[in-house]
């Protein structure tokens, strides 16, 4: 019921977003949504790509006299800091591990420049949809919180964070509540960007004051929707929720989250479940955590194939890239869970739906 439908190529004319299903009346301004996109922007730390995009946002409709109409809500960001002449030189030599071989393959074609569709750019529309999704759910006192928690091994330690560090997370560099971890994360990614490498990482989202029915019981489960979701951002190669991969060597004693009642509401004592139980949220926080790859482009040589030659060959990759995903791609992830959830609460009642 809350659909966002993105478009725009990394070095086309702009990059954006038709954000269909919100209900009318929700207070939503050009700043609420640059709010975000500032977090997402590149350019803003060493740890990051030099492309310095001032990524304005522009609200073309859906919106009258500072809240919406519950019409589509369409917004774009022109690129602006784009400069194809990188890329010219690969344009037939596909990168390892990026999308340039498999959209070839599909389409025949594609837009070389950047990364075109398959741009770490695209999710800039992504990013201004979660913002009005974010505004949709804090009417009901729902909060998304993204953050990083490893860092080319580097690991948060859980006793040194909590809500409030996590709050505050989006500004560090690393997007870390850890300032210990944080420090060596980001000596991490600066000593591999040195040699033109990259490295790769773990964010966790965690959505606060989430009521429990959220979520379908069968083939839309909520755990379902959000794995999708996440997964479907560039760079994001696997995702559990709650203990995830954890519960596999565990006793079912050790694993089961025992039901209490605590301020009067039916809670659980340990969040194992990450919130989500038969696919339908029980009002524990949602926990969730995303791997994300290494960069595909670096500066290193590496072995690639010319398509036109079909010669084996090396390449040597410029343009501006990020060392690591992992600090950027932190509120893009909080986007994705946040449009998820304000989907489910629709559909479930909770919002909506045609006006607040
Ligand atoms: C926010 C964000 C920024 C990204 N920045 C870069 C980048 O600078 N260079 C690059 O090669 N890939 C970057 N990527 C990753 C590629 O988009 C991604 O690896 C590629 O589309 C292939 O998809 P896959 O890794 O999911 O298979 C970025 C992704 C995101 C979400």
């Amino acid at each position: 019921m809350f659909r966002a439908t993105t478009f725009g190529e990394s070095h086309g004319g702009a990059v954006g977003v038709v954000v269909d299903g919100c209900p009318a009346g929700l207070e939503l301004s050009e700043a609420d949504v640059q709010k975000e996109l500032d977090r997402r922007r590149p350019g803003q730390a060493e740890v990051t790509t030099a492309r310095a995009e001032e990524d304005r946002v522009e609200i073309l409709s859906g919106v009258f006299e500072g809240r919406t109409l519950g019409t589509p809500i369409a917004m774009v960001v022109w690129n602006k800091d784009a400069d194809p002449s990188k890329y010219e030189a690969i344009r037939n030599t596909p990168r390892p591990s990026h999308a340039d071989f498999t959209y070839q393959e599909k389409f025949g074609r594609r837009d070389w420049r950047g990364g075109g569709r398959a741009s770490g750019r695209e999710t800039v529309g992504r990013v201004a949809a979660g913002a009005v999704a974010k505004r949709l759910l804090s009417t009901r006192g729902i909060e998304v919180l993204g953050h990083t928690v490893e860092v080319h091994g580097v690991r948060v330690e859980r006793d040194r964070i909590d809500i409030d560090g996590i709050r505050r997370a989006w500004q560090d560099e690393v997007r870390c509540a850890d300032p210990e971890a944080a420090g060596r994360m980001k000596e991490e990614i600066l000593r591999f960007k040195k040699e033109g490498d990259s490295v790769g990482g773990i964010v966790e989202v965690v959505a606060l004051g989430v009521p429990p029915g959220l979520g379908e019981p069968v083939f839309d489960k909520l755990d379902a929707d959000l794995a999708g979701a996440v997964m479907s951002v560039g760079a994001v190669k696997g995702v559990e929720i709650g203990a995830g991969f954890g519960v596999a060597g565990r006793l079912g004693s050790e694993n089961n989250d025992p039901f209490i009642i605590k301020d009067g509401e039916i809670r659980t004592a340990t969040n194992n479940s990450g919130g989500i139980q038969g696919g339908i949220s029980n009002g524990m926080p949602i926990v969730l955590r995303a791997a994300v790859k290494p960069t595909p482009s670096i500066l290193k040589p590496q072995g690639s194939v010319d398509l036109e030659r079909m010669e084996e060959t090396e390449i040597r990759i410029e343009g501006r890239h990020d060392p690591c995903i992992v600090p950027r791609i932190v509120p893009v992830l909080e986007a994705m869970v946040a449009l998820v959830l304000a989907d489910h609460a629709l559909r479930g009642g909770f919002i909506g739906p045609a006006r607040l």
